[in-house]
């Protein structure tokens, strides 16, 4: 079984051995697993993950000369900055905590100096939300040591600028509010338009199992942000502010007057609000099956209508839905790449992920990553 208390503790002791002391605090920011609601968030739609019990930790104590000193025990390197003269570097580590605490300085707060370590054992590149780990866990961080309040909603507006403006990726808000407000034993449904959320909980005796199929999204930053046009020009053709305000019977009405393309791509958007919706019903009714087949038509939707699942996702996804025990599966995140998820009866979990690791690596040769992870609480201070 995985232990992520152990990281917390490398990070305290190494802590220790670079200032000598305990940390003032320690702070611990999830990554997360979306388990349907895929390319709705950044159309004012509704999402629902959960975090996961992968995150970015940080050891810290306060500096009060202005200065941010930050070891990373991943990347073996020191990163330094001063909090009156930020500048853009490079594209490292070190750039989402300036990009975080630069939009924490541009929206009017407070923010003092810390040094300290960090490290993380979110998989980087899987699509699992280590950057928005990090920006949550910099951004915790530093409304401790300046004695802000912690308001989640607010502090994932400030990651996603770090992540738009900063490090120039036009992402929505759902990573970093999952990694800001997630809730143990929950997947959260976020309304991404007012930034509301609802804890749902699992249906119980069920397990949320994370495939990772060990293929990256390469350089698809050019397909993400032609996905957020397509889904403009469908929002300005109905006439509505984002496509979460047209609901299926009107775009059925008028879906033929589009091209296919902009259609296809309005659909996917529109039928995953409303599978987000019933799945959240299916959920507090404890309906792991239907919840399940929101998640088969779901991965259908992203691969044949809004087109960012590949070849490996649709096979893990296909292999993970012949296991008994298996409810339903399909990729999640950005896309491209990276991992699927799949609901599972919770004692047949043992059986599942052996039997879908040796299928998929006889399908493709390729070795997964598998990750039995349980819902999480958001960024928090772990301890002091
Ligand atoms: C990435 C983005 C999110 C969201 C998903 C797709 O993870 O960071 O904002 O758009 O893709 O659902």
């Amino acid at each position: 079984m995985y232990l992520p208390a152990s990281i917390q503790v490398h990070a305290a002791d190494a802590f220790e051995e670079r200032y000598g002391e305990r940390p003032f605090l320690i702070i611990r920011a999830p990554g997360r697993v979306n388990l349907i609601g895929e390319h709705t968030d950044y159309n004012d739609g509704f999402v629902l993950p959960m975090a996961i019990d992968r995150a970015v930790y940080m050891a810290i104590r306060p500096r009060t000369d202005g200065c941010v000193e930050l070891y990373s025990l991943d990347y073996q390197e020191l990163g330094r900055f001063e909090l009156a003269n930020i500048k853009h570097h490079d594209s490292g580590w070190l750039e989402y905590i300036k990009g975080t605490v630069w939009a924490m300085q541009t929206a009017g707060m407070r923010v003092c100096g810390l040094e300290g370590v960090l490290v993380g054992d979110v998989p980087l590149g899987a699509g699992l939300s280590s950057s928005a780990a990090l920006e949550m866990a910099t951004a915790r961080a530093f409304t401790a040591v300046s004695n802000q309040p912690w308001n989640p909603a607010e502090m994932a507006k400030i990651g996603q600028k770090a992540e738009n403006k900063w490090v120039g990726v036009n992402t929505g808000i759902m990573d970093q509010m999952i990694s800001a407000a997630g809730k143990v034993d929950h997947a959260l449904l976020i309304d991404c338009r007012s930034l509301e959320t609802e804890a749902v909980p699992l249906p119980p005796g069920t397990t949320v199992v994370i495939m990772d199929t060990s293929t990256r999204r390469g350089l698809v930053d050019s397909a993400y942000n032609e996905r957020r046009e397509q889904c403009e020009a469908a929002a300005a053709f109905f006439n509505v502010s984002a496509l979460r305000d047209l609901d299926e019977a009107t775009f059925n009405a008028h879906a033929q007057e589009l091209d296919d393309l902009t259609r296809r791509r309005a659909k996917h958007v529109v039928t995953e609000n409303a599978r987000v919706l019933k799945a959240c019903a299916a959920m507090r009714a404890g309906d792991a099956v239907a919840f399940g087949q929101l998640m088969n038509a779901s991965h259908a939707s992203m691969q044949n209508d809004f087109e960012i699942s590949n070849a490996a996702l649709n096979t893990m996804a296909a292999l993970a839905r012949q296991q008994p025990g298996c409810y339903g599966a399909r990729m999640t995140g950005g896309g491209f790449g990276g991992c699927a998820v799949a609901l599972v009866d919770t004692d047949s979990v043992d059986d599942f992920v052996t039997a879908v690791t040796s299928a998929y690596t006889a399908a493709t040769q390729l070795t997964p990553q598998i990750y039995v992870s349980p819902a999480q609480d958001g960024a928090a201070i772990v301890a002091e």
